[in-house]
């Protein structure tokens, strides 16, 4: 993993838009890099395959945005971008992460839950969808100092 940098956004851009139902714009990509967000790539040397974006809030962060190349999904890149997203969170001594995640994204809850993340909430209605709106669930993941 290394920071996104602006050259970046273009190959992060064309990912989040095949991976994801409603993708971030490139806007959104830019403004996170001006707050200073943590956002981080992982091009393995052969190109971006996945990104992440970390918004600290004090000594809280939430995870605003992770997504993995189609091809490159399911092979563990995804978890292993997360963890590495909790383990900067640690090491700047941060106390949890949250997040916030569609109700029906199986893969997404799935990967959290294994992560150690928990539900704590449920936003109704939350995000757009097919059919109007659906859920967001809240989830947290308490920060020990041991990422796995
Ligand atoms: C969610 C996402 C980041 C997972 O990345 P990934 O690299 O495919 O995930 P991994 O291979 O590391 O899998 C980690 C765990 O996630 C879960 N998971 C991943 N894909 C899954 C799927 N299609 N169905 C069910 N569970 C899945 C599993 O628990 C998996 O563990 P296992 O392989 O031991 O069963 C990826 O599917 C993606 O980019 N999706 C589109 C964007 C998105 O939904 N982002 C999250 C909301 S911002």
């Amino acid at each position: 993993m290394r920071a996104m940098t602006l050259a970046d956004v273009d190959a992060v851009l064309a990912i989040e838009q095949a991976v994801q139902t409603y993708p971030w714009t490139r806007g959104n990509f830019i403004d996170a890099l001006d707050h200073g967000y943590i956002c981080s790539v992982d091009d393995a040397g052969g190109g971006i395959r996945a990104y992440a974006i970390l918004m600290p809030v004090l000594q809280e962060a939430e995870l605003l945005v992770i997504g993995v190349a189609a091809q490159q999904q399911r092979k563990g890149v995804g978890r292993a971008v997360l963890l590495e997203m909790l383990d900067v969170a640690c090491k700047k001594n941060m106390l949890r992460v949250f997040l916030e995640v569609r109700a029906s994204n199986a893969a997404a809850l799935a990967l959290y839950r294994s992560a150690g993340f928990g539900a704590v909430g449920v936003r109704r209605g939350y995000y757009q969808n097919a059919n109007g709106s659906e859920d967001a669930i809240t989830m947290a993941c308490e920060l020990t100092g041991e990422i796995n």
